[in-house]
């Protein structure tokens, strides 16, 4: 069972510390890693935020595991040497078109929410983000006019197979949870949302279970926080879904708890090949101080062991250990509690 680590930049490294200490007190047998630069770091030290030899690991795993990138010193540097192109690039050079980011609430956490409590303990929900089209690989630039005027653009358009392929697997994940789907677009305004639509309302037949509703983009940010309990998976484009999912975090208390997976097509000998991360950024302000919350990370872990390696067990017993924790009042200072990256590992580590 081959694991990818690349931990990035920022707190990356600081959590990912505390995930591969979960991992090994599992002791999970025939588990083999391999650790790799990638984000700013990797550019420092190689000249390039996704290395080739990177790029090899990650192909080479059956799940990758990763920390995050973004570094505010790269940020001047011309667009495809920055951080951030890593992750992109993986997501399309591996072909994870489908991103799964549960938001549950944890129980004990309901005042953590920036939500009333009693709004803020509806919430199960799952966003299934499309990942590989969209805004964010189309055709961009800053260009010149004819009349000296600078213009940013950024081509928007989904193909139908794109549609349709992220539309089964919302299906198929609603039918394995409350059998409720509503798709997110923005179809009163963008002819790419029109499109996607009509897919989804095609692809809905062959799910007559599922409930399938549509909202618009903007009316889907209020309803999540209005009555967030009303959703049981949304699917989505990639723009919006990059937006709604650290809304829905704040909903459940921090965006230090949520974890995500971005899985393809690709069978493994036990699962799907997937790259697993949280939702959070490289938190660059915190980076170096101890304080981050791991906990994203080590329920990224799980969300790995569960659908790359087949390792249902091993992933809830983690899952259930930061439940436990949380419930036992550890808190990050992300949760407004002082415990730090470590100490929050550890005490996951001695509920498990
Ligand atoms: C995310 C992040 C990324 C995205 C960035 C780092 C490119 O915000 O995974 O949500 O926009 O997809
Ligand atoms: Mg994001």
């Amino acid at each position: 069972m081959k694991i990818a680590c690349l931990a990035g930049d920022g707190i990356g490294p600081e959590i990912m510390a505390e995930a591969l200490k979960v991992l090994d007190a599992l002791d999970i047998a025939g588990i083999e890693l391999a650790h790799a630069d990638v984000g700013g770091t990797a550019y420092k030290k190689h000249g390039q935020p996704l290395p080739p030899e990177t790029l090899e690991v990650a192909k080479w795993a059956d799940g990758v595991l990763f920390g995050a990138v973004g570094d505010p010193s790269c940020d001047s540097l011309e667009r495809h040497l920055r951080p951030e192109q890593a992750i992109l690039r993986l997501r399309q050079a591996l072909t994870l078109f489908a991103n799964l980011r549960p938001a549950t609430m944890f129980p004990g956490l309901e005042d953590m929410s920036a939500l009333r409590p009693e709004v803020a303990r509806e919430i199960d929900l799952l966003i299934v983000r499309e990942l590989n089209g969209d805004v964010y690989f189309g055709e961009k630039a800053i260009r010149t006019l004819d009349d000296g005027r600078r213009q940013g653009f950024d081509f928007m358009s989904y193909a139908e197979d794109e549609v349709r392929r992220i539309a089964h697997v919302a299906f198929r994940a609603a039918m394995g949870r409350g059998k409720k789907l509503c798709s997110v677009d923005k179809a009163n305004v963008l002819e790419t949302s029109q499109l996607w639509r009509d897919v989804v309302v095609e692809t809905a037949k062959e799910y007559p279970e599922v409930e399938l509703s549509h909202m618009y983009v903007d009316n889907a940010a209020m309803q999540l926080v209005r009555n967030p309990g009303q959703f049981d998976v949304v699917v989505t484009g990639n723009l919006f879904g990059d937006i709604l999912s650290d809304q829905a975090s704040m909903c459940v208390g921090s965006i230090g708890l949520l974890a995500s997976a971005s899985l393809g097509e690709d069978q493994t000998e036990y699962g799907t090949k997937g790259l697993y991360e949280p939702i959070h950024g490289s938190a660059p302000d915190i980076a170096g101080t101890g304080k981050a919350n791991p906990m994203a990370m080590i329920l990224s872990l799980a969300m790995l062991l569960r659908h790359s390696l087949g390792l249902e067990e091993q992933a809830a017993r983690v899952e259930a250990a930061v439940a436990k924790a949380l419930e036992d009042g550890v808190k990050g200072a992300d949760l407004g509690g002082n415990s730090g990256t470590a100490e929050v590992g550890d005490a996951v580590l001695a509920r498990l």
